[in-house]
């Protein structure tokens, strides 16, 4: 195939992670770990089985409304775009973006799984032999480098979906919006899913699924840290736990530790009281109107919001619109 580049600018300073390991475990207080930490090449894919589960609504309706809606989506962006995403993933939901636009030139996935990525761009590259495919293993944050790779496009899209913008407290979510601008430059475009909030009951449904796939994601964590972190967790000994945390707005995922216990890494000794947690993931859901001033408040314009009947996922379409004074 003629139609793929592969990079690998992804800093995989294990030391780094190391240091954020330990220090979010031996924390006196909650102890944490971050999200991240989920998607390795199988948590990747548990990932994929979540997605497919009946509780869990935010893909389907995402999807959906990306399907359903072509001719607004259409109206909304530009033709002859590259397409950026961060956090491709499977690319399922980008194909749908593809098939709404106007001859889209390029299309850059980008990942911190590099095996799963390289192997959906791959497909990806044959299913869309006219677009030219360059899949970037890297962490979204590594703006400077993101944006020399993607800067010269002429006309950009951003796409960001699935939510995983409510993985990121709201100060954070906002430097991270703030960063994809300067990644795509004034005038272009991000295109970008929030999970809305909801009756709670389904919001909860949603991360306690009843055929444990959730459960086997969070797990999956303390599997990684053994094989990759010099842990010795007993996954026996840890439960899952997700609930709504109304005063937060987010949902909020926990390893519970079923007795107390004391678990080694990297030589040192983490001592669990009974019913413990490890705080492993918040999906913060947002209102429309509490995204759009996030939105604006990082130096974009809302240019249009697509939800569902029910309004359970909204698909915001927002262009960059920095002031002259601030252009690097
Ligand atoms: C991938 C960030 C969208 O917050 O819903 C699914 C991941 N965690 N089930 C989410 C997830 C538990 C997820 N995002």
């Amino acid at each position: 195939m003629d139609n793929i580049n592969y990079l690998n600018i992804y800093n995989y300073i294990n030391l780094e992670e190391k240091n954020e390991v330990i220090e979010g475990l031996v924390n006196v207080g909650q102890k944490r770990l971050d999200s991240k930490f989920f998607y390795d090449d199988y948590g990747s894919k548990l990932f994929e089985e979540i997605t497919k589960l009946n509780e869990y609504y935010p893909t389907k309706t995402e999807l959906c409304i990306l399907e359903k809606q072509k001719k607004l989506i259409n109206e909304c962006l530009p033709s002859s775009a590259s397409i950026i995403e961060f956090g491709s993933g499977s690319n399922k939901k980008v194909k749908k973006l593809l098939n709404a636009l106007n001859n889209p030139v390029e299309y850059f996935p980008i990942d911190i799984s590099e095996k799963f990525l390289f192997e959906n761009a791959k497909d990806f590259a044959k299913i869309f032999p006219k677009i030219k495919v360059t899949a970037i293993c890297a962490d979204f944050h590594q703006v400077d480098q993101l944006r020399e790779i993607v800067g010269k496009k002429k006309k950009k899209i951003g796409f960001f979906p699935g939510s995983t913008i409510g993985n990121f407290m709201p100060e954070k979510a906002r430097k991270l919006l703030e960063n994809f601008s300067y990644i795509l430059g004034n005038n272009n475009y991000l295109v970008i899913g929030v999970d809305l909030r909801k009756n709670k009951k389904i919001m909860e449904n949603a991360y306690n699924d009843s055929e444990g796939v959730t459960a086997k994601f969070n797990i999956n964590v303390l599997e990684r840290l053994n094989i990759e972190h010099d842990a010795f967790f007993d996954l026996k000994e840890f439960e899952h736990n997700a609930f709504f945390n109304k005063k937060e707005n987010r949902i909020e995922m926990h390893l519970v530790s079923k007795i107390r216990q004391s678990v080694d890494i990297y030589n040192r000794k983490i001592d669990f009281q009974k019913g413990e947690t490890i705080h492993t993931e918040n999906s913060y859901k947002y209102s429309k109107e509490e995204f759009s001033i996030l939105s604006e408040e990082a130096g974009f314009k809302v240019k249009k919001v697509l939800t569902d009947d029910k309004n359970f996922f909204g698909v915001f379409f927002l262009k960059v619109k920095v002031k002259k004074e601030e252009i690097k």
